[in-house]
C-alpha cells in the first residue's frame, strides 16, 4: 500500500467556557508514502490544531485517523506516544530544546529513550550533517536561532521517522536561515524518504511541497 496516513471526516471542537467552536470541519485527508505537503491558512484557521491531531497531541471529536494501516483514534496514550517516538517526527516554531543540554546531549536523549546502541555517535553524525559540527557541545542559549532550529530537526528526525510534521518551522528565522531550513528538510525527506507535511506562511516554502492544501473555515479548499 501506498498510503501512510488517511484522516476520515475529522471534526475537532474545543469547549471554551459556554461557548463551543467547531475547529475543523469534515476533513478528509490522504497522504502518500513520500510524499510532501504543505498547508497553508490564515492565522486561526486550523492548521496547528491539525498538526496536533496528525501527530497524536489532540484528539478529534469524531473520524478517523489511520496512521501506517493502524487506527490511531482507537489506541491508548501509551500506544499513540509510542507511534510518536518512533514513526512522527515533530517540528515547531518555537525549538523547546533543553536549555541545560548541548546540542549533542539534545539529539542524543531521544535516541537513549529509545534504546538505540550509539546515541551520542549518531547524535553528532546526524549534526554533522546539518552543518553543526562546530557546534556540538553548545548549549542552546549559545547557538542563534537557525542552528537551534537546526537540532531541533537533527532530534524530531533522529529515529529516521516515516512522517515529518513541521508546524511554520521556519517562523522565527530570517530569509537566510529559512532558506537553510527549509533547503536541509526538503533534502532530507528526499533522500531517506519520509513524508512530510509543513504548515507555512511563506509562499517559497510551500511551494517545494509536492502539493499544496488550504484551510478556510476549517475545512480543506
Ligand atoms: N486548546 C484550545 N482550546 C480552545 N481553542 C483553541 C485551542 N487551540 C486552538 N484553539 C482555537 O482554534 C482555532 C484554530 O487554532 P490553530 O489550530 O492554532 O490555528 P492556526 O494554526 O491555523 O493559526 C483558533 O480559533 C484557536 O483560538
Ligand atoms: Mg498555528
Amino acid at each position: 500500500m501506498n498510503t501512510l496516513l488517511k484522516l476520515k471526516k475529522i471534526n475537532l471542537k474545543y469547549q471554551t467556557g459556554k461557548d463551543n467552536i467547531n475547529v475543523l470541519k469534515n476533513i478528509d485527508l490522504t497522504i502518500k508514502k513520500k510524499e510532501t505537503v504543505s498547508v497553508v491558512g490564515e492565522s486561526g484557521s486550523g492548521k496547528t490544531s491539525l498538526i496536533m491531531l496528525i501527530g497524536g497531541l489532540e484528539r478529534p471529536t469524531s473520524g478517523k485517523i489511520i496512521f501506517q494501516d493502524r487506527e490511531i483514534t482507537n489506541l491508548n496514550e501509551d500506544e499513540v506516544s509510542e507511534i510518536r517516538r518512533q514513526d512522527i517526527g515533530i517540528i515547531f516554531q518555537s525549538f523547546y530544546l533543553i536549555p541545560n543540554y548541548t546540542a549533542v546531549e539534545n539529539v542524543a536523549l531521544t535516541l537513549e529513550l529509545n534504546e538505540f546502541k550509539n546515541p551520542e555517535k549518531e547524535a553528532k553524525s546526524l549534526l554533522d550533517r546539518f552543518g553543526l559540527k562546530h557546534r556540538f557541545n553548545n548549549l542552546p542559549s549559545q547557538l542563534s536561532g537557525g542552528e537551534q532550529q537546526r537540532v531541533a530537526i537533527a532530534r524530531a528526525i533522529a529515529m529516521k521517522p516515516d512522517l515529518i510534521l513541521a508546524d511554520e518551522p521556519t517562523g522565527n528565522l530570517d530569509t537566510e536561515n529559512s532558506i537553510m531550513i527549509s533547503e536541509i528538510l526538503f533534502k532530507y525527506v528526499k533522500e531517506e524518504g519520509s513524508s512530510l507535511i509543513i504548515v507555512t506562511h511563506d509562499p517559497k516554502l510551500a511551494d517545494k511541497a509536492k502539493r499544496k492544501i488550504k484551510i478556510k473555515d476549517g475545512k480543506i479548499k
